[in-house]
């Protein structure tokens, strides 16, 4: 790869875009960092020292629609971008009737359209590089409806169905796209909690984020169209009809709902 060429990681700070970092940086790329925590300047100098790549940094809350335009100038005006992970999301499991609109709002402005914007911003730029490659996350979720997770699956089987109408209409380009399906993944107390909570089900799913960036790097890197990474998750997800999936995952969900 072009050694002025950078890879883009958004949601950087923790978690799976954490990983994301540390795994490309392994690989000898240069970085750009998007987050919305300033701790992601402490992280992109660690980065810097360990890998000996070039490592800065954006922050920006992409669910605003300004930053987003802003942070895509920023990258197109500053940077060659030959990789870039869509990574931030944001997901939960709520009662519909119960939740705020908010609620919804934030998922469908992070996952869907910071998702869809910030790769159409930075197409042409993508395009212009000898090779490039857009790595979309979605998760095990968009591959059947939940009750109580709503916006989540619907969300993340939209980034799954932009990702894989993309590849296919820039499949004689330059670009590559790929789309990770993780299972479970405890990066955060909260998502712990929640996996805790879905009992032996959410523990068979459960899956390292290091472990994710890692293959998912790599399959990207091989061209490779979608990225799964639990065997078992792959074997329930793709064998076992929505008519059982949708009310079997319901049910486990549900358990979160009824925590207080
Ligand atoms: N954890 C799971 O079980 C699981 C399973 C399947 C798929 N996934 C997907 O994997 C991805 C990463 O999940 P995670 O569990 O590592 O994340 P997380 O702990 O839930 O944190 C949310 C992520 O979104 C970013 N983010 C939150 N609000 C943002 C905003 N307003 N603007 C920009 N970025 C924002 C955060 O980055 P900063 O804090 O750096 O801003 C962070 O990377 C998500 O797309 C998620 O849907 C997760």
């Amino acid at each position: 790869m072009s050694e002025k060429g950078y890879a883009v990681v958004t949601g950087a700070s923790r978690g799976l875009g954490k990983a994301f970092a540390e795994e490309l940086a392994k690989c000898g790329f240069n970085l750009v960092l998007i987050s919305t925590n300033d701790q992601i300047l402490a992280q992109c100098q660690s980065i810097k020292n360990q890998y000996h790549v070039d490592c800065q940094y954006i922050i920006a809350d992409l669910t605003n629609h300004d930053s987003l335009l802003k942070v895509a100038e920023e990258l197109n005006e500053k940077y060659e971008v030959f990789f870039l992970v869509n990574n931030a999301g944001l997901g939960g499991s709520q009662r519909f009737a119960e939740a705020d609109i908010a609620y919804y709002e934030k998922i469908l402005d992070l996952n869907v359209r910071a998702t869809a914007v910030l790769t159409k911003l930075l197409i042409n730029n993508l395009l212009r590089q000898q090779k490039s490659y857009v790595l979309n996350v979605a998760s095990m979720a968009a591959l059947s409806p939940i009750g109580y997770k709503l916006a989540y699956p619907a969300s993340k089987a939209f980034v799954y169905s932009f990702s894989l109408s993309l590849r296919e209409e820039f499949r004689s380009t330059p670009l590559s796209v790929s789309v990770v399906c993780p299972g479970a993944m405890a990066t955060s107390p909260s998502i712990t909690a929640r996996i805790e909570q879905q009992g032996f089900f959410g523990r068979l799913t459960l899956v390292a984020p290091e472990k994710v960036a890692r293959k998912a790097v790599r399959q990207t890197l091989k061209g490779r169209k979608e990225i799964l990474v639990n065997p078992l998750s792959v074997i329930f997800s793709k064998l076992t009809p929505n008519d059982i999936k949708t009310p079997l995952l319901t049910r486990i969900v549900r358990r979160e709902t009824e925590k207080v």
